[in-house]
């Protein structure tokens, strides 16, 4: 198991185990955050998984691939440090790995 910690919307923060091998995304959306709508289900086709990673965490993640890049594009909420979380896979080195959940395009 392996500790997130996701901030919502409102700031609120809430620590969650969750287990490897599942993504960002699953991991949020199991733990009953329903702000993150996820419609696509983690085909990398809608962007409404869009999270910030705390900085501290960003060099333990993946690179950004290119449809995620196109998809993050089309936030008005992008910032350096986000991802879409359908795209990140949990691994026990990503323990404590802060995210907060993006605002709503
Ligand atoms: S769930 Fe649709 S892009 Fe991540």
């Amino acid at each position: 198991m392996t500790k997130l910690v996701i901030v919502n919307r409102e700031g609120a923060e809430t620590e969650v185990d969750v287990a490897d091998g599942i993504t960002v995304m699953e991991a949020i959306r199991d733990n009953g955050f329903d702000e993150l709508l996820a419609l696509c289900g983690g085909c990398c086709s809608c962007a409404t998984c869009h999270v910030h990673v705390d900085p501290a965490f960003a060099g333990m993640l993946p690179p950004v691939g290119a449809d995620e890049n196109d998809l993050l594009d089309s936030s008005d909420n992008r910032d350096a440090n986000s991802r879409l979380s359908c795209q990140l896979t949990i691994t026990p080195e990503m323990n404590g790995l802060k995210v907060r959940i993006a605002e709503e395009d």
